[in-house]
């Protein structure tokens, strides 16, 4: 049988080099916050029931954040190091037997493949406990690796804690490391704050478990980026601009055109199908799905949308919360908000802005409008400059515009009201009051020419 395995991630710290008031974990890179990252890769080795995140700083939300997911938590109130976060943590830990993996909530970027490896090693090795390490160009700030014999390690010092012969060490550790669970359990409480920052180190494990008997193996990782850690917001960007690139390849190599693709921020989560063009600068997040043969147009920014094919969004276009059919076109210069529906080859064009809105199949709103908590029919033109007015000061009210309608420009449909198919509203109209199907109605004063009215103005002064 294989042993079970449990994933411990260590996410209490405020990450003081950070200069944040939010916990460092909760910090973003690559779409998504740093934890998220990590419980994502420990839900691809064991079921969410073994994961369990020692929290701490900002509890609450890292917790809120967390709970979809389905892990525990153990909370570690006072961060007296990473040893102290292990130790609260290993008394809840569902499982006395087996593996325990050890990560750091601040290394998003590790693979599945490296976790497998680990795992694997450990698994099949007679070893205590298997630390990933790997060679670094610039090792400041990490805890270095002293060897032992046959690839085992003897010990890690802390970058704080070394001598500077030490210092001159590149091997690292990358602070992943998988346990013998019962070794663990037993020699956790060892640990003892006896180093200059009176912290309880995990990496003192090493050391306890060598002169127990135990060895420790150094499994290294060639690939020394997907071990990075965060621990500044210059190192915070450097680990997103690679989640980035990372996704643009992925998607490149799956059939999209990305053009320039180091100007656009794509969300891990996004999914983009063949064909489709992504223009430079461009930025596609959250939950957003993109069909085949759509062109995203530079600086367009499309949050948790769904676009299906053919769609075209042009240049300088904010698109959140919305749902475009095939062949639509949107912008340049347009922006669609929550709950906005745009129907099949629909145009909306600039500086036309949707919000809460079903705007129909062909229907064409091109340029200067406002089109708020509203419903447009089949092939409705709406004209520039057009308002619905859906707020009266206290509460939004819904307008609804029927089938092959033409509000002709400048119109304001005051809600709530409702237009029936097929009508002409006269430009400049204030629509206040239902239109039945095929009318026109006007809503505008009509034009009073006074001769000479202006003359005798003047001549009075
Ligand atoms: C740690 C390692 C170091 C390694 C580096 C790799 C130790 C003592 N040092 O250093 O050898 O090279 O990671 O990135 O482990 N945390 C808690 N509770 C605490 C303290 C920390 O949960 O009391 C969490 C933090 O939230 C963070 C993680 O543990 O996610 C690592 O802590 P951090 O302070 O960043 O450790 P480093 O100094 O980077
Ligand atoms: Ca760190």
């Amino acid at each position: 049988m294989e042993a079970p395995i449990s994933v411990l991630i260590l996410a209490a710290g405020l990450g003081t080099r950070m200069k944040s008031k939010r916990a460092k974990v909760l910090h973003r890179a690559g779409g998504m916050s740093l934890v998220e990252h990590v419980v994502h890769t420990a839900g691809r080795v064991t079921s969410p029931g073994r994961v369990t995140v020692v929290v701490g700083h900002q509890a609450a939300e890292v917790e809120q954040l967390l709970q979809p997911l389905g892990v525990h938590f153990a909370r570690q109130m006072e961060q007296k190091g990473t040893g102290h976060a292990v130790l609260i943590a290993s008394d809840s830990l569902v499982d006395q037997t087996g593996l325990i993996v050890v990560l750091y909530g601040d290394c998003p970027l590790l693979s599945q493949s490296t976790l497998e490896q680990l795992i694997e090693h450990q698994a099949s090795s007679s070893a205590g406990a298997t630390v990933i390490t790997t060679e670094l160009d610039d090792p400041s700030g990490y805890g270095r690796i002293i060897f032992g014999e046959n690839n085992s390690i003897r010990e890690i010092v802390e970058h704080k804690a070394a001598t500077p012969q030490q210092l001159g060490i590149r091997f690292i550790n990358s602070g992943i490391y998988c346990f013998r669970a019962d070794l663990l359990r037993k020699y956790i409480g060892e640990i003892r704050p006896n180093n200059p920052a009176h912290e309880f180190y995990l990496t003192d494990m090493v050391a306890i478990l060598t002169r127990a008997g135990h060895r420790v193996d150094a499994l290294n990782i060639a690939d020394s980026a997907q071990l990075l850690g965060i621990n500044t917001r210059a190192e915070l960007a450097a680990v997103d601009r690679i989640f980035r690139e990372r996704k643009v390849q992925e998607l490149m190599l799956g059939g999209v055109t990305i053009e320039k693709p180091e100007t656009v921020t794509i969300d891990a989560c996004v999914s983009i199908d063949p064909d489709t063009v992504v223009e430079p600068f461009a930025q596609i997040l959250g939950r957003s799905r993109v069909g085949q043969d759509c062109r995203i147009g530079a600086c367009s920014i499309v949050r948790d949308s769904t676009l299906a094919s053919e769609v075209e969004v042009a240049p300088f276009t904010s698109i959140a919360d919305s749902r475009i059919e095939s062949g639509a076109r949107i912008g340049p210069f347009a922006r669609l908000r929550g709950g906005t529906q745009v129907g099949e080859n629909a145009h909306i064009g600039n500086f036309v802005e949707l919000k809460n809105t079903q705007f129909g199949e062909g229907a064409k709103a091109n340029h200067l409008a406002y089109l708020g908590d509203a419903e447009f029919g089949k092939a409705t033109n709406i004209g520039a400059g057009t308002i619905t007015r859906n707020y009266n000061g206290v509460k939004k009210h819904r307008t609804r515009v029927g089938d092959d309608a033409f509000v002709r420009s400048n119109s304001t449909l005051v809600a709530p009201v409702e237009i029936g198919d097929g009508n002409y509203i006269g430009a400049e109209s204030v629509i206040t009051e239902a239109v039945p199907t095929d009318a026109l109605a006007l809503g505008r004063a009509r034009q009073v020419v006074k001769e000479g009215w202006a003359a005798k103005r003047k001549k009075k002064k």
